[in-house]
């Protein structure tokens, strides 16, 4: 696997204020300076601390993130980001297509795919959320949706563009506090499905893209999911918000490093 770096990363979603973002990031960033392997860490806050949290993460060390980003550079967009704004703070990733933006927002993989050039176009690495339903994993076409999913998301990006993406796999009934965790046989199933697509339209390119699983990951199931070498990080809501079970996860992936490769 050409994939040398676990990439973990948690979604704030709408949580924590500015302050109670800064007291999060002073601790991860004190208990991460120890760490002796390259795991890609990285924190997508609220729009309101991206700034102010941008500069308390001055030695790069941590990867920031948005929760959303329009197409458009400027315009009549009430309530919306643009990519120039996110470039002036210094982004460094876009995260694209979490469920909860498809679910409450409308957003839909022809939107997505807008956005994911767009990112591109300003040099920010998208990171592309997709995964099926309940009803379209009880009806058995979860291997279709994600295809379809990928293929529209992904449309128009060309070989030399996908060193910058990273997907998330993250099956919505496995999300939130009404998820069920996810079997890691049923994970591993699909990561490997997920890069078969990715081979099918890329060719050998698509072994270099890190494909995170998300969903209910908690300090008891983390290490079941790393297990397969398709599953190269892991996109954590809940149990990455307390800074305690955070780092249990952490320093348990710093410690045992090279048997999640
Ligand atoms: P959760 O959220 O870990 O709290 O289930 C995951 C996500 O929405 O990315």
């Amino acid at each position: 696997m050409a994939i040398e770096q676990i990439w973990i990363g948690t979604n704030w979603k709408m949580t924590k204020t500015l302050s109670e973002g800064l007291s999060y990031n002073k601790k991860i960033q004190e208990f991460t300076q120890s760490f002796k392997n390259p795991i890609k860490l990285f924190i997508i806050p609220p729009f309101t601390s991206l700034y102010k949290i941008k500069e308390e993460l001055s030695n790069g060390d941590i990867l920031l993130g948005s929760q959303n980003m329009h197409w458009e550079d400027r315009g009549a967009y009430t309530g919306e980001i643009s990519p120039l704004m996110l470039k002036e703070i210094g982004i460094d990733l876009i995260e694209l297509g979490h469920s909860e933006r498809r679910q409450y927002f409308n957003e839909n993989d022809q939107d997505i795919n807008k956005k994911v050039h767009a990112a591109l176009r300003h040099q920010f690495r998208p990171l592309i959320c997709v995964g099926e339903n309940k009803e379209q994993k009880d009806y058995r076409i979860s291997l279709e949706i994600l295809a379809q999913q990928l293929k529209i998301c992904l449309y128009g990006v060309k070989k030399t563009q996908l060193p910058n993406i990273v997907i998330a796999y993250e099956p919505i009934w496995a999300i939130g506090e009404k998820g069920t965790p996810a079997e890691a046989s049923y994970v591993s199933h699909i990561h490997d499905h997920i890069r078969s697509v990715l081979e099918n339209m890329y060719g050998t390119s698509a072994l270099n893209v890190p494909l995170l699983y998300g969903g209910s990951v908690n300090t008891r199931n983390f290490s079941s999911y790393l297990e397969n070498k398709n599953v190269n990080g892991l996109f954590i809501g809940r149990a990455a918000w307390d800074t305690k079970s955070f780092e249990e996860i952490l320093k348990n992936i710093d410690a045992n490093f090279t048997s999640y490769l």
